[in-house]
């Protein structure tokens, strides 16, 4: 049978997608899903996701990311974007959700609200910081389920996010591109498939 650990060894980063191979809509939802279920800081979900798979933005975004074949070719693009300064409309939005889907009075959140709150208080850049990291939650998430259905991806953070900003209009929406995803399946001679993987030996990644 077919373990996890085969399936992360079987993960790589794509380099080449096969361009002809679209992932079909119900396994995009099941990745779509694994990302909106992840766990962040305080269930906040500062971060909002993209899904992107028309040629026309692919190619515009291939542009933004030093050429990276990857991003046109693969069968989806998803951007993970944060929200650069979440504040209390983002805290009161998210009580009143917890409120109505757990049917409990708003007002018996009031000491949660005041923590959330207190923590959002944190300089700009701080803020920024603490919403990219909750995304990278929801990428190695993305990567490990992506790997279990044997589909590829490409991590990636080398892409200008002012471009990208820019093209997906993301800074009037209060977001940041700080994460895309390519999706999709390897092409034959991607030869990154077969070089082997390169990781700190067990002894030394385990420290005492
Ligand atoms: C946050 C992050 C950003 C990355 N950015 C890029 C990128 O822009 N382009 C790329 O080809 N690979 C990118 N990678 C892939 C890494 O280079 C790759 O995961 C690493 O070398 C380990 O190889 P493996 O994933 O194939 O096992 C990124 C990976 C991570 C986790």
């Amino acid at each position: 049978m077919q373990s996890i650990i085969d399936d992360l060894n079987w993960r790589y980063a794509v380099k080449k997608f096969d361009p002809k191979r679209k992932v079909n809509p119900k396994d995009v939802e099941v990745l779509v899903e694994t990302m909106r279920l992840t766990a962040t800081s305080y269930g906040l979900m500062p971060f909002r996701l993209l899904v992107i798979d028309d040629k026309a933005t692919k190619t515009k975004l291939k542009e933004a990311s030093w050429g990276q074949s990857q991003v046109e070719e693969a069968s989806h693009v998803f951007v993970l974007c944060n929200i650069l300064k979440p504040g209390t409309a983002e805290v009161d939005a998210y009580l009143q959700l917890i409120s109505k889907e757990r049917e409990i009075p708003r007002e018996n959140l009031d000491g949660f609200a005041q923590r959330l709150n207190e923590k959002l208080k944190a300089p700009d850049e701080e803020l920024s910081n603490w919403s990219a990291r909750q995304a990278y939650i929801a990428l190695g998430a993305l990567l490990t389920v992506c790997a279990s259905r044997r589909i590829d991806a490409c991590p990636m953070e080398g892409f200008d996010p002012k471009k990208y900003n820019q093209i997906l209009n993301l800074n009037e929406r209060g977001l940041n591109a700080v994460l895309a995803v390519p999706v999709g399946y390897r092409a034959r001679d991607d030869k990154y498939q077969f070089v082997k993987k390169v990781r700190p030996p067990r002894e030394e990644f385990v420290i005492k």
